[in-house]
């Protein structure tokens, strides 16, 4: 029998994606196609086994190896700044971290500025290196809410289509990162199964140059 890997997957759209992606080369699984309430998915043949986590948890399962690896964005790994090591980037799930606010916001540099996000590290870091001072506005979801309602100035959040921001009446003001997908590794797995870790990274790695 082969050592098993485990990998911890977003739930959701991007998960669906990434599936795909393991699938593809190599790991699959019939039962994680079907919809349905499991969250462990075993393919002892190919040597894998999966979880399907909320994307945010991602890092917390492969940081303390209950999962050998993981996929996770780029903002989750900026925002946790978790001890793992990153493998590959998977060219998926591709947005961007942005400073948005109403069509019609100014900056008045006077006053403190209130942003909303998801990611208070981020929008720390990103004020922070050009000395603005901000306050922080620590939202779970629905950010550009804040703006519209005056509970916030603007908003530090990820743009995919931009649909959100335009039908609630609001613009990007600034890029602040690009995201995407990343492949993590939990580093004392990397060491104990280092092969199986290698071999399934070259697999992908192969399948993304080709969609290139
Ligand atoms: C994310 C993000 C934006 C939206 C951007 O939210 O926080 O709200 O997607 O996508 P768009 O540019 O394609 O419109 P998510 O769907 O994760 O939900 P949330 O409101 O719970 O954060």
């Amino acid at each position: 029998m082969k050592e098993m890997i485990s990998v911890a997957l977003p739930k959701g759209r991007l998960g669906d994606k990434v599936y795909r992606m393991f699938r593809d080369a190599g790991y699959p699984n019939e039962e994680i196609e079907k919809d349905g309430r499991k969250l462990v998915f075993e393919s002892p043949e190919y040597g894998i086994r999966y979880f399907l986590v909320k994307p945010s948890d991602v890092t917390v399962y492969v940081e303390r190896g209950a999962a050998d690896i993981g996929v996770c964005g780029k903002d989750i790994l900026k925002e946790y700044a978790p001890e793992v090591y990153e493998l590959l980037d998977l060219k998926t799930g591709n947005c961007r971290m942005c400073v948005a606010a109403k069509e019609d916001f100014e900056d008045d540099l006077s006053r403190t500025l209130r942003v909303a996000t998801k990611f208070p590290r981020v929008a720390q870091e990103h004020y922070g290196k050009r000395g603005r001072q901000i306050d922080v506005i620590k939202l779970n979801g629905s950010i550009e809410l804040a703006p519209v309602l005056g509970l916030s100035d603007v908003i530090v959040d990820i743009v995919e289509t931009g649909t959100t921001l335009r039908e609630n009446h609001l613009s990007v003001f600034e890029t602040i990162f690009p995201i995407s997908a990343r492949l993590i590794a939990n580093r004392a797995s990397f060491r104990f199964k280092r092969q199986e870790i290698e071999t399934l990274t070259e697999k992908l790695k192969q399948l993304v140059e080709e969609k290139k």
